[in-house]
């Protein structure tokens, strides 16, 4: 099939769903209207495990009736996890991605983040460079090897560029030896969404 070549949501499923089998475990990061964690579902299958991190019951709402419509097994977590259950399924957490260590204690094969706010939702509640840096060297640590993470920056919103530029510092700063890291980038469009893609080595 051919694809929109600028379309770099896109290009991270699909770089991920080339490491990600049925069965396995991955990680959204920021589950918002819940497209990404269905997506994530469709590479893991219901065999495997899906763990969805949102700040916004509004964000787990839509994420939980996407799923549910998908014909996943959805579990929504209104309070803290620790640590979460292995087990087949979708799971919603409503906490920050910045502790997803204290959750998470298996190695996910595939993370995603999309970056920004919740489409449709309040501007202000967007994720923000310290959280985000935070939540990112926690899902190195974590991710299994030759596991690989998508995260798409959204330069264009108040607050946006600043969190580029932790997120390029964080990824220019990982040791080569241990991390393939790739960006993609539409070069002629002003604020364009960006992609990076990193891989574990193994
Ligand atoms: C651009 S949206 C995500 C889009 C989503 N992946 C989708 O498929 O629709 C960003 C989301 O990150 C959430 N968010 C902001 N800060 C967060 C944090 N510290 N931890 C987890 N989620 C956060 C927002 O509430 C928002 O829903």
């Amino acid at each position: 099939m051919k694809r929109a070549l600028v379309r770099i949501v896109d290009w991270g499923h699909e770089l991920l769903s080339e490491v990600v089998h049925m069965g396995e475990l991955v990680v959204d990061l920021t589950a918002g209207t819940g497209q990404d964690t269905l997506a994530l579902y469709k590479m893991v299958g219901a065999t495997g495990q899906v763990v969805a991190f949102d700040i916004q019951s509004q964000a787990l709402s839509a994420t939980a009736n996407r799923l549910l419509v998908a014909g996943a097994q959805v579990r929504l977590q209104q309070r803290d996890i620790y640590p979460l259950q292995s087990q087949p399924g979708v799971d919603l957490l409503k906490m920050s991605h910045a502790d997803i260590s204290t959750v998470l204690t298996a190695a996910p094969k595939g993370i995603i983040a999309n970056l920004g706010y919740l489409p449709g939702g309040e501007k202000e509640l967007i994720t923000r460079p310290e959280s985000t840096v935070l939540a990112l060297r926690q899902s190195c640590s974590l991710l299994a090897p030759g596991g690989r993470l998508a995260l798409t920056v959204y330069p264009g919103h108040p607050g946006g560029a600043e969190e580029g530029a932790a997120v390029n510092k964080f990824f220019a700063e990982l040791d080569d030896s241990r991390f393939h890291v790739l960006q993609m980038k539409v070069c002629n469009r002003l604020q364009a969404p960006y992609l990076f893609i990193l891989e574990k080595r193994i």
